[in-house]
């Protein structure tokens, strides 16, 4: 498991993830998570893999003042630029350096546990959900978002299949790694494998509006594990790739906007 496929950023890419690729795709998607978990007010819960913290944030929110989030995360720039974020209306949010498989927390603690488009980057993906369990409560649940196949998901294919023709395959890794766990048996059988008797799943689609792809995606790229491939390759194949990608997805333009279907499974686990 290399660091590009645990997608691991370092501090100013940390800072892109947030202002790029946040608002505009996994913003909506952590949003999208946690109004499936449906928190309830006062609960207590636990982003796994928080990132920047969107979910935590959305999480904070819906629970409210009287519930408490932990937001954990193994890379400490991701967060360093969650802590520097203004703090929401809510529950408060401890920030933690730590790894899915050793959580800060006592058993049977949280009344939620989330994990956002990042068991797919866990290297000991089955000992993470046991953990998860560990500390969600007897009547607590889990909820995991990952990526349906890349196929369903257009703007990541075409940016994925572009970069790896003209960059090269070992960059376009560094994007592809986040749809390494999107087959719906896989997925079960590794839910039901790690100790969980109820699971639900359903895919849900956000039709996103994009800003504007020849703009959008060098930003995008350079908040993700390709940046350093994509900067080692000539000014002509950078701009090469964007051209493609955005000429690629035109087809989802109409009066000026550019609006297209992403696609992720959700799912809720209890023990
Ligand atoms: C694609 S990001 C998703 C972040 C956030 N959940 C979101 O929706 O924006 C995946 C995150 O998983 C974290 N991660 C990867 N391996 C981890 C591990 N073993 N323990 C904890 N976090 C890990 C990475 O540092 C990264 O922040």
């Amino acid at each position: 498991m290399t660091a590009s496929t645990q997608w691991q950023l370092a501090r100013d890419s940390a800072k892109r993830y947030q202002t790029v690729l946040t608002p505009a795709i996994l913003g909506p998607f952590a949003r999208a998570l946690v109004e499936f978990a449906s928190p309830q007010k006062g609960e207590w819960i636990v982003d796994v893999g928080c990132g920047t913290g969107a979910a935590a944030r959305y999480a904070a929110e819906a629970v409210g003042s009287t519930g408490k989030i932990a937001a954990v995360d193994m890379n400490a720039s991701m967060i360093d630029v969650a802590r520097s974020l203004p703090v929401v209306a809510g529950a408060p949010i401890e920030w933690h350096v730590a790894l899915a498989t050793d959580l800060p927390l006592d058993d049977q603690s949280v009344d939620v546990a989330l994990c956002a488009q990042t068991l797919q980057f866990l290297p000991e993906k089955q000992l993470s959900l046991i953990e998860m369990q560990r500390v969600v409560k007897e009547d607590g649940h889990v909820a995991v978002s990952l990526w349906t196949p890349i196929e369903d998901n257009p703007y990541f294919y075409t940016l994925v299949e572009t970069m790896a023709r003209h960059v090269g395959v070992e960059t376009a890794v560094g994007l592809k790694a986040a749809f390494a766990l999107t087959d719906a048996a896989e997925i079960y059988n590794l839910l039901q494998e790690s100790g969980f008797g109820q699971i639900e799943m359903q895919e849900t689609q956000l039709d996103l509006l994009m800003p504007e792809l020849t703009d959008f995606v060098p930003r995008h790229i350079q908040a993700t594990p390709m940046a350093t491939g994509f900067n080692q390759a000539s000014k002509a194949i950078q701009q090469t790739v964007i051209r493609e990608v955005a000429e690629k997805l035109n087809r989802y333009a109409e009066n000026g906007r550019i609006q297209i279907p992403f696609r992720s499974h959700m799912i809720l686990c209890k023990k």
